[in-house]
């Protein structure tokens, strides 16, 4: 099966385009990091690959047409974790994660052993376990966010769509969710598309980085071709210094004194 490809992707707004003619082409085990400044259109592109919000151009998702998919054969291919995700009420931890099996589960049956014993592999991986009894609207933000990402992981989807999966952790735990997603691409191949504001994270993570601004592509490569400071200065309004890490470019930010 081939990875995901979307071409001349726009989406509008009210009438106003947020993406314009976005081109992306993502492998098997390949993980593509989507940059950008607020409001560039990052969210609405990871909503666009997954048919959440209706879009011109063209879509396709191990090699089928988006447009030609019903929404459980989306889902059993393609995982979301979304910026801000919707929480219901009163689940448990253990039952949110659950609701990433809906895919496998028969309309007609409830959830078999072997989909608890997978989510209660994944709550394991991502130090949910002991958790796993809480409602999900008790726990942290982190340890939220932390639920949301076991969801879409105990989907067993082969595309992974992260929409900055990492902004409501600490450290730790942010290497943590960064390392298990690269353990699982790598073991299963599969495509991880992610949006990120951590520009350091970006170089460490991505095979390649595109850089988005006012919903276009302006910029696609590798993390040092991609992350000079010079780009990050005109797009992001900021002043770094790019320095070599062991990992790729280290973007440390610096303070302009007068
Ligand atoms: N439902 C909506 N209705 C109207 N405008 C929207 C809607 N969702 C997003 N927009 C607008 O589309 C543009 C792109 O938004 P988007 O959320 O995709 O940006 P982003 O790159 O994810 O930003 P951030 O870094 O802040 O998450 C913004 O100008 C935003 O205000
Ligand atoms: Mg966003």
């Amino acid at each position: 099966m081939t990875g995901i490809t979307a071409r001349n992707v726009t989406a509008r707004y009210n009438g106003s385009p947020v993406l314009a003619g976005v081109d992306l082409e993502v492998g098997r085990g390949e993980w593509l990091v989507v940059i950008g400044p607020n409001g560039a259109g990052k969210t609405t592109l990871v909503r666009a690959l997954s048919g959440a919000v209706s879009t011109t151009g063209e879509v396709v998702l191990g090699g089928r047409r988006l447009s030609e998919m019903r929404r459980r054969e989306v889902a059993a291919l393609v995982a979301v974790v979304p910026q801000i995700p919707i929480v219901p009420e009163g689940v448990t931890v253990f039952d949110y994660v659950l609701l990433g099996r809906t895919p496998y589960i028969p309309y007609w049956r409830m959830e078999g052993p072997q989909d608890r014993r997978r989510v209660a592999s994944v709550l394991e991986r991502l130090d949910l376990a002991g958790l796993a009894g809480r409602p999900v609207s008790s726990v942290s933000g982190g340890e939220r966010q932390r639920a949301v990402l076991a969801r879409a992981l105990a989907q067993d989807a082969s595309i992974l769509l992260l929409d900055e999966p990492t902004t409501a952790l600490d450290l730790g735990h942010q290497q943590q969710v960064l390392e298990l997603v690269d353990e699982l691409r790598l073991e299963s191949d599969l495509v991880v598309i992610s949006t990120m504001h951590d520009l350091t994270f970006a170089a460490q993570f991505g095979d390649r980085i595109m850089l988005l601004v006012d919903g276009r592509v302006v910029t696609e490569g590798t993390p040092a071709e991609v992350l000079q400071a010079q780009v990050i200065a005109n797009h992001f309004g900021a002043t770094v210094e790019v320095i070599p890490g062991p990992d790729g470019p280290v973007v440390l930010p610096v303070r302009v004194k007068n």
